[in-house]
C-alpha cells in the first residue's frame, strides 16, 4: 500500500482571510461538513482569539464534526492556546496549530524579538498546547525565508517538547519547486527527532507554485499537504486542494503515495465554497472550472466523441461534475426534482426540498428548460442563505427613457416591516439607495456583479455585490429571473451579514 499523504484544509481559517471571503459561523459549519463528506484528514476551523465569530465557529465544528481532526490556529502566546483549547474542548479528534516566525526579517521587524526569545516562545507553546491535546502542530512562519540551520534548532527544540506536526510555511510564496524539495529534504535529514513526526507543508500562490511546490515537497520526505478549496487565501491564495488530490490519484504512475478522499464530491465542495464566499471560480480554473472538461476545437470535440481519453487525462465524474441523466422543464414532477437535486450530490432535509421544490416550480413556469446551473442557483439563493435579520419583501420600481428612476422596498424584520422610496441615477442605484435608508449602517459598495447564468434573456440572473466597513468586506448574492430582485436580494444579504459581524441589531 503506498504511503498516506494526509490533506489538511485550511479554507475557513487561512481561506477565508482572502479579501471578501467572510463567512457566518453557520456557513463554515456546511463547508466543514461537506470537507468531512469528501474526506480530508484535518479540518482548520479557525483563529479563535481572533474574534468571539471565529471562536464560535471553531466550537461548533468541534462539537458537530465527526471524522476529521478539528484544528485551531493559534499565536505561540499563551492566550491564544488556551482560547484555542477551549474552542476544540468537545472535539473528538482535536489538534492545535501554534506559529511563530523564524525569519530575520519577521523576527526583528514584526515581532521585536531576538531568534532565542523566539525559539523560547516556540518550546513554550508547544509544551502549553499538549496540555490540552496531545496532537500538536507547529509551524515556523516563512520558513523558506528563514536561516535552515536555525529553522533545524527550532524544529528539533519543538519536536523535544511534543510536537507531533512539523509545519514548513512557505509564507509569501517565494520558493521555487526544486528549493523547496531540498529544505523539505534537509530538514528530514538534519532534524534530530523528526522521524517521529509528521512533516507538512503550506504553500502560498503568489508565484503560482503552490502546487508544484506542495508535491516537490511530498517527494522529498513530507506527508501532509495543507490547502485550500479552489486555493483561495491570502493575496494570491494557498495551494488548491483539489489540484493537489486529483495530481496524486491521477499520476500515481509516478507519485508513490495515496490520498483518503471520496474525490466525487470535489466539485460540490468547490461550488458550496465559492457560493458561500462569493469568490468566483475563474472558468479556466484546474479541476472545478466551467471550462475544464469544455471541448471547442473541432479536431478536439471528434477525439473526445469516439474515445473521451483522446483529450482529456480526468473522467468529470470522477471530481462528480454531474452527468445530466434528468432534464427538468414545467412539466416535472416532485420525483423528478429530488432525483435531479440528489444527482447534483446534495442532501437537503424534508422541509428544504420543499421550500427548493417551491422555487423551481415558479421558475419553471416562466422559463422552458431548467439547467443544472439554474438548480445549484436556486440552492444557493433558497437554502444556503445565511440567516436574515432584515428580509426582503418586496421592491418596485419606475424607470425608462426620460423617467427618474424611483425604487421603493419592503423589509421586514420579526413582526415590523419598513418600507423607504429613493430616486437614483439608474433603477439599481434607486433601489440601493432605499434599501441603504433601511439598514441605516454606514458602508461602502465596492463591487457590484451580474451574470446570467445561461445564455437566454429569460435566464436566471445572478447577483453578487461586496460591501465594506473598517476594512472588513462582507458579500451577498441573489438570484431571480428579475434581475433588479436579484440586485436587492444581494444587496440585503450582504448588509444583514455586515449588520451581524457589527453586532448590531439595526433600526
Ligand atoms: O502562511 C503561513 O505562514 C500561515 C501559518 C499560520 C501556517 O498561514
Ligand atoms: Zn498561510
Amino acid at each position: 500500500m503506498p504511503d498516506k499523504v494526509y490533506l489538511f484544509d485550511t479554507t475557513l481559517r487561512d481561506g477565508e482571510q482572502s479579501p471578501g471571503a467572510s463567512l457566518y459561523p453557520e456557513e463554515k459549519l456546511q463547508i466543514a461538513q461537506q470537507l468531512a463528506r469528501l474526506g480530508v484528514d484535518v479540518i482548520e476551523a479557525g483563529f479563535p482569539i481572533s474574534s468571539r465569530g471565529d471562536f464560535e465557529a471553531v466550537k461548533q465544528i468541534a462539537e458537530m464534526i465527526e471524522g476529521p481532526i478539528i484544528c485551531g490556529l493559534a499565536r505561540a502566546k499563551e492566550e491564544d492556546i488556551k482560547v484555542a483549547g477551549e474552542a476544540l474542548r468537545l472535539a473528538k479528534r482535536k489538534r492545535i496549530h501554534t506559529f511563530i516566525a523564524t525569519s530575520e526579517i519577521h523576527m526583528k521587524k514584526k515581532l521585536e524579538m531576538t531568534p532565542q526569545e523566539v525559539k523560547k516562545a516556540a518550546i513554550e507553546a508547544v509544551k502549553l498546547a499538549r496540555e490540552f491535546t496531545d496532537d500538536v502542530e507547529f509551524s515556523a512562519e516563512d520558513a523558506t525565508r528563514s536561516d535552515v540551520d536555525f529553522l533545524c534548532e527550532v524544529f528539533e527544540a519543538v519536536l523535544e517538547v511534543g510536537a507531533t506536526t512539523i509545519n514548513i510555511p512557505d509564507t509569501v510564496g517565494y520558493a521555487l519547486p526544486w528549493e523547496f524539495g531540498e529544505l523539505v529534504r534537509k530538514i528530514k535529514e538534519n532534524v534530530r527527532g523528526i522521524d517521529k513526526a509528521i512533516i507538512s507543508v503550506h504553500c502560498h500562490n503568489d508565484l503560482g507554485l503552490a502546487v508544484a511546490n506542495s508535491l516537490s515537497a511530498l517527494m522529498n520526505g513530507a506527508r501532509q499537504v495543507e490547502g485550500t478549496i479552489n486555493g483561495i487565501g491570502e493575496r494570491a491564495g494557498n495551494a488548491a486542494l483539489e489540484e493537489v488530490i486529483m495530481t496524486i490519484v491521477t499520476r500515481k504512475d509516478a507519485i508513490p503515495f495515496r490520498v483518503d478522499v471520496d474525490t466525487t464530491q470535489i466539485y460540490r465542495t468547490s461550488r458550496l465554497v465559492s457560493d458561500l464566499t462569493g469568490l468566483p471560480i475563474q472558468p479556466n480554473k484546474a479541476i472545478v472550472g466551467d471550462n475544464a472538461f469544455a471541448h471547442e476545437a473541432g479536431i478536439h470535440v471528434h477525439g473526445v466523441m469516439k474515445d473521451r481519453r483522446t483529450y482529456e487525462i480526468i473522467d468529470p465524474r470522477q471530481v462528480g461534475i454531474p452527468q445530466s441523466r434528468i432534464v427538468l422543464g414545467k412539466h416535472s414532477g416532485r420525483h423528478a426534482f429530488e432525483e435531479k437535486i440528489r444527482e447534483l450530490g446534495y442532501e437537503l432535509s424534508r422541509e428544504e426540498l420543499a421550500r427548493a421544490y417551491v422555487r423551481f416550480k415558479e421558475i419553471a413556469d416562466r422559463k422552458k428548460g431548467i439547467t443544472d446551473r439554474d438548480i445549484e442557483a436556486i440552492i444557493s439563493d433558497e437554502i444556503f442563505a445565511p440567516p436574515e435579520t432584515f428580509r426582503l419583501d418586496y421592491v418596485q420600481v419606475t424607470s425608462g427613457s426620460g423617467l427618474l428612476p424611483t425604487a421603493t422596498v419592503r423589509l421586514t424584520k420579526e413582526e415590523s416591516s419598513f418600507v423607504e422610496s429613493a430616486v437614483g441615477v439608474g433603477p439599481v442605484d434607486a433601489i440601493y439607495k432605499a434599501i441603504a435608508k433601511v439598514f441605516s449602517i454606514p458602508h461602502q459598495l465596492v463591487d457590484f456583479r451580474v451574470e446570467s447564468i445561461t445564455g437566454e434573456t429569460e435566464a436566471l440572473g445572478e447577483v453578487t455585490v461586496r460591501v465594506e466597513k473598517d476594512g472588513r468586506i462582507h458579500s451577498g448574492k441573489g438570484a431571480s429571473q428579475d434581475i433588479l430582485e436579484a440586485a436587492a436580494k444581494a444587496y440585503v444579504q450582504a448588509l444583514n451579514k455586515l449588520l451581524a459581524f457589527s453586532g448590531k441589531e439595526g433600526r
